[in-house]
């Protein structure tokens, strides 16, 4: 059958569906249950959590399943080197943010302190918790890791934007590869050339490291319904991973006008953009990502996402929507469904009727 596939055998799930993760606390445990109950991989975002609030959630899905399911991190989890910022960066962009801060009557926050790396930390809990398959992104993690992980039966995943970037994951002994396309939802997680350079899309991509790579591969990008996963799979794909379409379900944990503005109108028009957290990442369209986006002024990741911090919480207290950035992929104009058990369902089924026509 079409859903038997090296990824359903490895990871021991009965359909090549991946949830993707989903970073910044817009992953929850009733979700990851959601679609590892229906047999597919559910999948947290786990890179902006503390090593004990990792623990925490994982007896959270634990509670909720008993099936597989996925924690992921960023390996490289700043950009700010030493955690420092330089008085001219800073000056900058408080010429260019400062009108908003000013509308939405919010005191113009000092420069962020230093940041340090949590990566390190986490992944000490991931090889203490063990969850069947670990996925990270921004990077490989190192050969002592990689190995810990094999030894403990974890799978692990990461993710490309490039071919190169997916040759380098399987020299490095990866398990799996996600082929992460420009269409998809969130960062963008380049790590051996610029982002800017790395804007392949998922069909594109996919066809590339499939040629290339021995290892599975998992296409992400732009993938919403069943005919979009028979696509993948027909490409060589051995499953497919949907991000925005579980984003905008009642379990994630996306603020309800998140979840509203992807079924709206306004997810026609997305974009890349830097603004909000300092790496670029795909979101809806709004007035600081057109009025900023020519311009290169931003503080190292994550030190813009804490210098924005408090301009978010008053905008969204304000309800200024056009200064919130609502993350969500290319493919959100066509999401259908609210629950995440139906969804999983019709994705079954719509990906069944492709491969029953094929065969007529
Ligand atoms: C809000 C949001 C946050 C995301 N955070 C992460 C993350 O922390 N780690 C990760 O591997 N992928 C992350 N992704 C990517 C998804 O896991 C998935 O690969 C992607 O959404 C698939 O593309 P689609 O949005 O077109 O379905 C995120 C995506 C979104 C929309």
């Amino acid at each position: 059958m079409w859903y038997n596939t090296k990824v359903t055998e490895q990871v021991g799930i009965a359909y090549p569906i991946f949830q993707g993760p989903f970073g910044g606390r817009l992953s929850s445990a009733e979700l990851v249950a959601a679609v590892s109950n229906a047999g597919g991989l559910g999948g947290y975002g786990a890179y902006t959590l503390t090593p004990q609030e990792i623990i925490t959630i994982d007896q959270e899905i634990k509670a909720l399943t008993d099936k597989p399911y996925n924690i992921n991190l960023w390996v490289s989890d700043t950009d700010a080197t030493n955690g420092a910022v330089s008085e001219t960066t800073y000056e900058q962009v408080k010429a260019l943010f400062r009108p908003y801060f000013d509308e939405a009557n919010v005191p113009f926050p000092e420069k962020p302190a230093p940041f340090k790396s949590r990566f390190e930390n986490q992944v000490q809990v991931i090889l203490d918790i063990r969850p069947k398959v670990f996925s990270f992104v921004f990077g490989i993690p190192s050969a002592d890791i990689l190995e810990q992980c094999r030894k403990l039966g974890i799978i692990t995943a990461g993710a490309a934007t490039t071919l190169d970037e997916a040759i380098a994951l399987e020299n490095a002994g990866v398990d799996l590869i996600v082929a992460s396309g420009f269409e998809a939802g969130g960062h963008r997680p380049s790590f051996l050339s610029s982002t800017e350079s790395s804007f392949t899309g998922t069909f594109v991509l996919l066809q590339l490291i499939r040629e290339k790579v021995k290892i599975p591969v998992i296409a992400a990008g732009g993938i919403a319904n069943g005919k979009g996963i028979a696509a993948a799979l027909t490409l060589g794909a051995d499953a497919a991973q949907v991000g925005t379409a579980f984003l905008a379900t009642d379990e994630s944990n996306a603020l309800p006008v998140h979840k509203q503005m992807l079924f709206s109108d306004a997810a026609k028009y997305t974009t890349l953009s830097k603004a909000f957290t300092g790496r670029l990442g795909r979101g809806l369209a709004n007035r600081i990502t057109r009025e900023t986006g020519n311009e290169n002024a931003y503080l190292p990741f994550p030190l813009q996402s804490t210098f924005m911090s408090s301009l978010r919480s008053a905008a969204v207290q304000q309800q200024k929507w056009d200064m919130v950035y609502f993350w969500g992929g290319q493919i959100a104009p066509i999401l259908k469904h609210t629950k995440a058990t139906i969804l999983m369902q019709t994705l079954i089924e719509e990906a069944s009727a492709c491969f029953n026509d094929l065969k007529v």
